[in-house]
């Protein structure tokens, strides 16, 4: 397995591929990889015969008071898991190889990205989609696999692929937990022992929640209070959103009709965690 750091490198690695028929998968993290990444690598490896995985810790996705300087990093460790996993190359960028002094081109998006975590970071899926964009158009994948656990970006990432015709095919993977519940996330390391307790507030709101929906409630309002209740009863717990939306567009509804979405964000002590379930 090769760690490249150029786009030109990886270019040209590309076009050797695509010259003998491989087909590309790509895997695009921000590092500090964990049994989440490494389900989408596994997934990547099996439906294609090569996997680019890209480990960048994204700036420009990062508001002015969020965790970009203190986001965790462990390059050696995660290329020792994405070759243990089977992918042919690792992608590490330094933020000037990706974003010139003058970079001014972003991909930006109504509708989807304006809710749920759109509402307190304004300008994360501007800096998601650009990156991602930057991604499809320096590696060409077949396919590229993200995960459910970040439901939201999953969502605008297939919009952004429709609506602006980028030839490939996106995979949702699964969210992968702790055998506690917790969803498993690089921003995990952040909490203390008792705040990794209190954590699993989430999931048990959630499932909470599921079980009432699966049980026929309709009405979001009764559900999502549910939810709130238990998640409030936790004291380290502060509730950001929870919500139920449709799952094709992620709009508002008041009936749960259909495929829906419910995502909550809380913050544990200073940690903002996310989680949801798709019925
Ligand atoms: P990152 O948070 O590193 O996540 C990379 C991919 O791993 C995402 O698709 C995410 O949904 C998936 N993932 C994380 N935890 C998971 C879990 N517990 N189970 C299943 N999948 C999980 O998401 C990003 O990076 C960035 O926004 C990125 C798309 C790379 C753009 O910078």
């Amino acid at each position: 397995m090769k760690i490249v750091n150029t786009v030109e490198e990886l270019r040209s690695i590309i076009k050797e591929w695509r010259k003998a028929g491989e087909t590309i998968g790509l895997v695009p993290t921000m590092g500090y990889l964990h049994e989440g990444h490494q389900s989408l690598i596994k997934k990547a490896v099996e439906e294609n015969t090569k996997v680019v995985v890209s480990v960048f810790v994204n700036p420009i996705q990062f508001g002015p008071t969020e965790d970009l300087a203190t986001y965790p990093r462990d390059l050696d460790r995660d290329a020792k898991l994405c070759e243990e996993t089977g992918a042919s190359v690792v992608f590490h960028p330094e933020p000037e190889e990706m974003y010139y002094d003058d970079f001014c081109t972003y991909v930006d998006m109504d509708g989807l990205t304006k809710g749920l975590c759109g509402k307190t970071r304004p300008t994360h899926f501007r800096g998601v989609c650009t990156v991602v964009s930057k991604l499809f158009n320096i590696t060409t994948p077949d396919k590229a696999y993200f995960g459910q656990k970040d439901a939201q970006q999953l969502a605008v990432i297939r919009r952004m692929v429709r609506d602006l015709n980028f030839p490939l095919e996106i995979v949702g993977c699964p969210i992968i937990r702790e055998e506690d519940g917790l969803a498993k996330s690089s921003r995990n390391t952040y909490l203390n022992p008792e705040e990794r307790q209190a954590a699993l507030v989430l999931h048990r709101g959630l499932a909470a929640g599921e079980e009432l929906v699966r049980g026929g409630e309709k009405s979001v309002s009764k559900v999502t209070s549910a939810i709130r209740e238990i998640i409030e009863n936790e004291p380290l717990a502060k509730i950001d959103y929870v919500e139920i939306v449709s799952w094709d567009g992620l709009d508002e509804i008041s009936e749960i009709d259909g495929e829906v979405l419910c995502a909550i964000a809380v913050y544990i002590g200073k940690t903002r965690l996310i989680d949801n379930f798709i019925v």
